[in-house]
C-alpha cells in the first residue's frame, strides 16, 4: 500500500480549541470549512462534539454532511445562502446562517420558511469582500428585525490583516463596527484566530477560530501560543540512489548537485497537496532529522538529500509536516499559507489518533 498517511491527531484539535476558548473568554465556533482545512470535517466535528459551542461552514452542503453525520451543535454558514430553498433546510435543520448583503437579505424576506432563523448579519467594516456597509447595517439590522423571519441577530465582521498585528486596520474595523453597531441589541462576533491571539480588544460574545484549531500559527512572528500540529503528513523513502556531483535530478533544471549526492525518493507529490512551489530547500524530516527536498516535486514523488543522513535509507520514515517541520516552514517555501496547503490534502490516507 501506498505510504503516504495524513495522521490527525485529534486530542491536539481539542487542546487547540480549549486554548482558542480560553483565549476568548466566551463562546468559540469551531470553522471547519472546506473539510476542515484538509483534516475530516465529519471527524473533527465528531471529535469536538460536547466541547465545541458550535461550527462554522462555508456552505449549506457542508452542514448537511454535518448534520447526516449525527453532529447536532449549531452550524452557522459563513457564506450564507445561494437560492431561497436554502432558507427552508435552515430553518428545518437549525442551521445558522450569514446575511452578507443585499441579495441574501432580499430573498430573506420573500421566504416562506417553516421557523425562524437565526441570522449573523455582517458588516463591512473595510474588508471589502462581503457585508453590508457601516451606513446600510442598521437599516439592514432593522429589516431583519421587521421581516418576521428571524428569531435571533448576532452582529458580525470579519478582518483583512489581523495576521498583522503592527497594521492598525484591524483596531479600525473594531472601532467602526462598535460605532455602528452601539445602539443594535444583540450579541457580536469578531475575531478569527490570529484577532484571538493578537487583538484581545476584539473578543466578544463569539469568536471563530480556524487555522489555530489545527495547530498552525496564523502570525508571523512569537509570541505564539502553545498550538500542537493536527496534521502529520507522512510517508516513507522508497528508492534510495547516488548522483555525482554536476548531475541534474528531476524535472527541468530545478537541481543539479554540487557534490556526490545520496537521494531518497518518497511517496507524496503536488498531487497529494504538498506544493510544487516547495521544490529544492524546503524542510522535511527523516527518521525524525531535518532535511530538504531537492529537485521539482512532481505529481506523485518527491525527492530528499540524504547525504548527511548515513543512517537513512529504504523505507525511513519521512515527516512532510507536523510536529518537526511546521506546516507554515512549507507553505513560507511556495510563496503560500498553511491554511491553502492544508486545505490541498485530499489524496492522503487520513488516520486519526486520540
Ligand atoms: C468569516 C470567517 N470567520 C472566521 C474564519 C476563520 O479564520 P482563521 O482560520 O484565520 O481563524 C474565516 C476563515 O476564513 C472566515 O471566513
Amino acid at each position: 500500500m501506498r505510504p503516504l498517511v495524513a495522521e490527525i491527531d485529534l486530542a491536539a484539535l481539542r487542546d487547540n480549541y480549549r486554548l482558542a476558548k480560553s483565549l476568548a473568554g466566551s463562546r468559540a465556533l469551531a470553522v471547519v470549512k472546506a473539510n476542515a482545512y484538509g483534516h475530516g470535517a465529519v471527524a473533527c466535528a465528531e471529535a469536538l462534539s460536547g466541547l465545541a459551542d458550535g461550527f462554522a461552514v462555508a456552505c449549506i452542503e457542508e452542514a448537511l454532511e454535518l448534520r447526516a453525520a449525527g453532529v447536532a451543535a449549531p452550524i452557522l454558514l459563513l457564506e450564507g445562502v445561494f437560492d431561497a430553498d436554502e432558507y427552508t433546510l435552515c430553518a428545518e435543520q437549525n442551521l445558522w446562517c450569514v446575511v452578507q448583503g443585499e441579495p441574501q437579505l432580499a430573498m430573506l424576506e420573500a421566504a416562506s420558511i417553516p421557523a425562524p432563523l437565526t441570522v449573523w448579519l455582517k458588516m463591512d467594516s473595510g474588508m471589502h469582500r462581503a457585508g453590508f456597509a457601516p451606513e446600510a447595517y442598521a437599516r439592514a439590522y432593522q429589516r431583519l428585525s421587521a421581516s418576521g423571519k428571524v428569531a435571533d441577530i448576532v452582529k458580525m465582521s470579519h478582518f483583512a490583516r489581523a495576521d498583522e498585528p503592527a497594521v492598525p486596520m484591524t483596531h479600525a474595523q473594531a472601532e467602526l463596527f462598535d460605532s455602528v453597531c452601539r445602539e443594535l441589541p444583540g450579541e457580536e462576533s469578531l475575531a478569527n484566530s490570529a484577532a484571538l491571539i493578537a487583538h484581545p480588544a476584539t473578543r466578544r460574545a463569539w469568536s471563530r477560530p480556524g487555522i489555530m484549531l489545527y495547530g498552525a500559527n496564523p502570525l508571523p512572528a512569537g509570541p505564539w501560543p502553545a498550538l500542537r500540529p493536527v496534521m502529520t503528513l507522512k510517508s516513507r523513502v522508497f528508492g534510495v540512489r547516488e548522483i555525482a556531483a554536476g548531475e541534474p535530478l528531476g524535472y527541468g533544471d530545478n537541481f543539479v548537485a554540487t557534490r556526490p549526492t545520496r537521494v531518497g525518493l518518497i511517496a507524496c507529490g503536488y498531487a497529494d497537496g504538498y506544493p510544487r512551489l516547495a521544490s529544492t530547500g524546503s524542510p522535511l524530516a527523516v527518521d525524525g532529522v531535518r532535511s530538504r527536498v531537492i529537485g521539482r516535486v512532481s505529481m506523485d514523488m518527491l525527492t530528499v538529500d540524504l547525504t548527511d543522513l548515513p543512517g537513512a535509507g529504504l523505507g525511513s520514515e519521512v515527516e512532510l509536516w507536523g510536529n518537526t517541520v511546521q506546516v507554515g516552514e512549507v507553505a513560507a517555501h511556495a510563496g503560500t499559507i498553511a491554511y491553502e496547503v492544508l486545505c490541498n490534502v485530499k489524496r492522503a490516507r487520513r488516520v486519526y489518533l486520540g
